[in-house]
């Protein structure tokens, strides 16, 4: 597995805490049934989002508490924007939205071609005024990177500043391709396997996301 020396840059981190690297097992393990999936999915999200929200905007909110006022905090500026991937980013958006209940939810639809292995784009909605919010993209995979390139690039297009990718497996070519098609993007994931196979699945990945998230197949 690679580390994330290797991509010798701020904007890449593994999130790799003990208890996401077990959970990160439970999901891999391909006896591991739907309901099971759907909830580490769920919560590999939650570890990964509060890793990429950490330095969220503050500002001074004055408050009572039952022996004086004192001078607190609470997240400044426009509602946070989760923008899922369809349909396998959908699985972690509860997870972010148990830490940020009050964020808004665009969706980008995009399906891999399964000759060319390039995304095909069917939809895309965003919340209003995103160049002031911050836009958490989320979807389980990052393979050859194309479907997380588009859609950072729709984001871009829309207006978006400050985009957060969340992604849960990855690998060295996804990697690469993010961080080399956009120079500001800031990405996140729980682990970079070995490579692609032939069909541009991730070895040893955790076979089709969608698929074993919605149970499918
Ligand atoms: C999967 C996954 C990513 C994409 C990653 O979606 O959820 O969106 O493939 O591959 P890439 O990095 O090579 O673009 P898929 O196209 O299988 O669609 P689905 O979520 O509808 O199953
Ligand atoms: N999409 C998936 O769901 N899994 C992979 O390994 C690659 C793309």
């Amino acid at each position: 597995m690679a580390t994330q020396n290797e991509f010798d840059t701020d904007r890449f981190v593994i999130v790799d805490h003990p208890l996401v690297q077990h959970k990160l097992s439970l999901l891999r393990d391909k006896s591991t049934p739907t309901k099971d999936f759907r909830e580490l999915v769920t919560e590999l999200a939650i570890f990964e989002g509060y890793e990429a929200l950490r330095d969220l905007p503050l500002e001074d909110v004055e408050v009572e508490t039952p022996l004086e006022t004192m001078t607190g905090k609470r997240i400044a500026g426009k509602k946070l924007a989760i923008i899922p991937i369809l349909r396998a980013g959908l699985g972690m958006v509860d997870g972010i939205l148990s830490l940020v209940p009050t964020a808004r939810v665009g969706h980008v639809g995009l399906y891999r071609d399964p000759e060319t292995h390039k995304p095909v784009s069917y939809y895309h909605k965003f919340p209003p005024y995103l160049s002031e919010r911050t836009c958490v993209v989320v979807d389980p995979m990052l393979a050859t990177g194309g479907s997380l390139v588009a859609a950072i690039e729709f984001l871009r297009e829309a207006g978006a500043k400050d985009i957060r990718c969340l992604t849960l497996v990855s690998c060295p070519e996804g990697v690469r391709a993010v961080l080399d098609a956009d120079p500001d993007v800031r990405l996140y994931t729980c682990a970079v396997d070995r490579q692609l196979n032939e069909r541009a699945y991730i070895l040893p990945g955790l076979g089709d996301a969608g698929d074993r998230i919605y149970g499918t197949r």
